[in-house]
């Protein structure tokens, strides 16, 4: 065991928690929606307690050691700078989107997004009354690549394109190689790039995720970039997500259309789970990456072995796992919800793209894994 006990199965039932108390989860085992059952990083815990022990919780301002921390995490894990007193704060990555779209484009403009797509970015896309164009991904053996001749024409007809880096749901990290592709097609059409990078610090050994922003020296120009501590550090709705734009015209609009608003003050302890994470948590993710990666091992050898109807899709990032089930044969929830017991997510959440697909979320203890195991290999036998 390393130092933090990611074997602990904790109970999460009874605290509001969207995973266990907000569906009827009864007899489940709940895989589903992005966040882990392991415990956080004990700075952040100690971070929140000790801030809890002053009684006075009034208005807060974000302080320029959490902007600093921040810049540091990123040219420390990714080699990449992020000017500190060039980020924006907000709620959450997919409601800065929304704020993006509004402080950017105008209403009607046209989005290009791949799909399989991540499901709440349509409606902060349509929520906003922009369009939608998609740009299927293709799958060639369980690993998923891109169709540039199609994204050409999206981009053709778009203002924007909205890179989900690394990809949720197909786990892929873009390789430079591919991120050039883009990139030259973005700037053919001259497209706003807004590069949703939520999940890059959970990056499987042996793949390396590339910002966009550094893609080219060119990229950042026309590059907003989205991060947060939320998924990197399980804080989900605990969190801040910052708002990188690439140029001082974007920042200034953006800024300008939150201040209208008043927007982008923090709760206090949103702000100090965030600051401890970056700057004392890389032990912690240090240990979860290769413990994900474990889980993931097992499982993808497991169903290999004893469920080939199901493909597994190399999981290079995030830790979601991407099942390939179009050989079940039956609706995949008739397999894994109802008869198995094991509640992911349906492939089509994630529109058309996903039918026949299912996603597992990987960030639990391996015993959860080990009776998730079973329940699929009792389902297989009971059905086929
Ligand atoms: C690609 C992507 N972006 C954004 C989010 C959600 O971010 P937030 O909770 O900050 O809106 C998720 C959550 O799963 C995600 O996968």
């Amino acid at each position: 065991m390393g130092k933090f006990d990611l074997d602990q199965v904790i109970c999460r039932e009874n605290t509001c928690s969207v995973k266990n108390d907000y569906r009827n989860c009864e007899d489940m085992i709940c895989m589903w929606v992005a966040d882990m059952d392991f415990a956080v990083a004990p700075p952040i815990v100690e971070a929140i307690k000790k801030r809890a022990d002053h009684p006075i919780f009034g208005y807060s301002y974000i302080p320029d050691r959490l902007f600093n921390a921040v810049s540091n995490w990123y040219e420390k894990r990714q080699g990449v700078h992020y000017n500190p007193k060039r980020m924006l704060t907000y709620y959450s990555v997919v409601s800065a989107i929304s704020l993006v779209l509004l402080s950017l484009t105008e209403e009607g403009d046209t989005v290009t997004m791949m799909a399989p797509t991540y499901m709440n970015f349509p409606p902060a896309v349509n929520g906003v009354k922009r369009n939608i164009i998609y740009n299927n991904l293709i799958d060639i053996n369980q690993h998923f690549e891109i169709d540039y001749d199609d994204l050409d024409r999206c981009l053709s007809k778009s203002k924007v394109f909205l890179h989900c880096s690394p990809h949720n749901p197909t786990g892929r990290v873009w390789t430079l190689d591919e991120q050039r592709k883009i990139a030259e097609l973005c700037e053919k059409h001259h497209v706003l790039v807004i590069s949703d990078e939520i999940h890059s610090d959970l990056i499987m050994p042996g793949f390396k995720h590339i910002p966009f922003f550094q893609v080219s020296p060119k990229t950042k120009d026309y590059t907003v970039t989205m991060i947060s501590a939320t998924k990197t550090f399980n804080l989900a709705n605990n969190g801040v997500a910052f708002i990188i734009p690439g140029n001082e015209k974007m920042y200034e609009s953006i800024k300008k259309h939150m201040e209208c608003l008043h927007l982008g003050s923090m709760n206090i302890f949103a702000t100090t789970a965030v600051l401890a994470a970056y700057e004392s948590g890389e032990e912690w993710l240090e240990e979860v990456i290769p413990y994900v990666e474990d889980n993931y091992l097992m499982i993808k050898k497991f169903i290999d072995e004893k469920i080939p109807k199901i493909k597994v899709t190399t999981m290079e990032g995030t830790y979601l796992m991407w099942l390939d089930c179009r050989n079940l044969g039956i609706p995949v929830v008739n397999f894994f919800e109802t008869t198995a017991k094991v509640l992911g997510e349906d492939g089509i959440l994630f529109g058309p793209a996903g039918q026949n697909y299912y996603r597992l979320n990987l960030a639990s203890s391996r015993l959860v894994i080990e009776k998730v195991l079973m329940r699929l290999e009792k389902a297989y036998h009971q059905l086929f």
